[in-house]
């Protein structure tokens, strides 16, 4: 059987599936209970510095998007970072490290941009026996209006000069959490590791506003007639984190620099696709928020099974998609597939046929009896009629042979070329 134990930057788990700072992690009743079904570690909610109180909305913090099952998508939060006093989270950290020593158990902190404040949460932190820490410069809601949180994640000397300081006051290993609401998160990764971090996590919460009220007027979740943005996330989330993981992953600026990734994972599949971008451990929130706990067990045994039937081990995982994510100009512009119609699988809907013929290429027939068939001739591949198909596997992909005549150019499949060597880009041609 696969062995899923985890060295996540010297913090080992048994497993890599790890909670993510937020409610299920907020105290040790959950904690002792998230262990008890088996997650290999916790990410603590954030702790914030003594100071003035952490005051909550009392009114709904989340505003959600369904599918038409009314199957949680996205969730949207306007909660702030812990509102528990901080000695009793110390308290009931140290008491839950001390009973689960082979769990990681990180703490994420948010505080004041001084030295001072991050060097006196950090003795305190240390003092109980924890992994390591996670500095939340991602929560772009609340406590960003008080300089913390995003408002440092968004400035990459910011989150370097924090970095620095927490590596200078604390042995602890230490993970930066990064915001997605930045233009190109390889910048706020590349300041992290200058810093010296050991690692970066990401993805926080998206900004948002999830829905409007038509009779109020206001955002949801509104709070007495009014509303406020929130950060998002979810499954809806996840191919925003895929790819600013992969970004990361592939960046020569910050290669080999450990990940651990979170956003919308709800599956083993999930995490293994976050695994195979370069994520070392993975985090979740909204899916343990909205199944419970136990999901964990799903995720271990879909991933230990996927593992022993590829014959891999979970290190291979790691990162094996890297070298398959490139940029556009470089994809093979002469891989040619045609979309192939299976009648008997066919329920005759037409919604291949009205999304090629009004929005695509015109290239699906509606025949007597209304079947429909490809118009090799005029199929680009662009697979649209078998993503509105919904029957799963009706519409397939050809893939046409080296060689082949493509009926749409008359001519045949040409070997690879991409775009920085095709004939039909000048620049490709000047250079010859
Ligand atoms: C209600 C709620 C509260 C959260 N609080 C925190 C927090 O205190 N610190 C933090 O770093 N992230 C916080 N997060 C963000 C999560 O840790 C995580 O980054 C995000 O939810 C994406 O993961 P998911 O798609 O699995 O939910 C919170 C998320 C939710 C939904």
């Amino acid at each position: 059987m696969a062995d899923l134990r985890s060295n996540f930057i010297g913090i080992k788990s048994p497993n890599p599936f790890w909670l993510a700072s937020a409610p299920p992690t907020d105290k040790e009743v959950n904690v002792r209970r998230a262990f008890q079904a088996g997650w290999g570690g916790v990410v603590w909610k954030t702790l914030g510095s003594e100071g003035p109180p952490v005051v909550n909305v009392n009114g709904p913090r989340y505003g959600v998007v369904y599918g038409a099952d009314r199957r949680v998508l996205g969730i949207n939060n306007i909660e702030l970072i812990t509102d528990r006093p901080l000695e009793v989270n110390l308290r009931e950290i140290k008491s839950v490290k001390r009973d689960y020593p082979d769990r990681a158990l990180i703490i994420s902190l948010m505080v004041p941009c001084d030295e001072d404040s991050w060097k006196a949460i950090l003795k305190q932190v240390e003092d109980t026996g924890a992994d390591g820490v996670e500095l939340n410069f991602g929560c772009p809601h609340g406590m960003a209006e008080r300089g913390m949180g995003s408002a440092v994640g968004q400035v990459p000397e910011y989150i370097e000069m924090v970095t620095r300081w927490v590596k200078q006051h604390s042995r602890m290993p230490c993970i930066v959490k990064l915001t997605p609401n930045i233009t190109d998160v390889r910048k706020p990764a590349e300041a992290a590791m200058r810093g010296g971090a050991d690692a970066v996590s990401l993805i926080n919460t998206v900004n948002s506003i999830t829905s409007v009220d038509l009779d109020l007027f206001s955002p949801q979740p509104t709070i007495d007639g009014k509303g406020s943005h929130g950060g998002y996330c979810g499954p809806a989330v996840k191919p925003i984190a895929l790819n600013m993981v992969a970004e990361i992953a592939r960046n020569p600026a910050t290669y080999g620099l450990p990940i651990s990734g979170i956003g919308g994972i709800t599956t083993w599949r999930d995490a293994a696709e976050f695994m195979a971008l370069g994520s070392g451990t993975v985090q979740v929130c909204t899916a343990a928020m909205t199944y419970g706990f136990k999901i964990v067990q799903e995720m271990i045994s879909g991933l230990r099974e996927y593992l022993d039937d590829k014959d891999i081990a979970m290190t291979d995982l790691i990162g094996r998609a890297v070298p398959n994510v490139t940029d556009w100009q470089y994809l093979n512009l002469n891989y040619t597939t045609k979309a192939v119609i299976d009648q008997d699988a066919c329920i005759k809907c037409g919604r291949c046929y009205a999304a090629c013929e009004d929005t695509s290429h015109q290239a699906i027939a509606m025949g007597p009896g209304r079947v429909f068939s490809v118009k090799e001739e005029e199929c680009v591949a662009c697979n649209l009629c078998l993503d509105v198909c919904p029957v799963e596997n009706c519409i397939t992909m050809r893939e046409l042979a080296v060689g082949e005549i493509d009926a749409r150019t008359g001519r045949p499949v040409r070997p690879y070329a991409n775009w920085t060597t095709h004939p039909n880009n000048p620049m490709a041609q000047a250079a010859e």
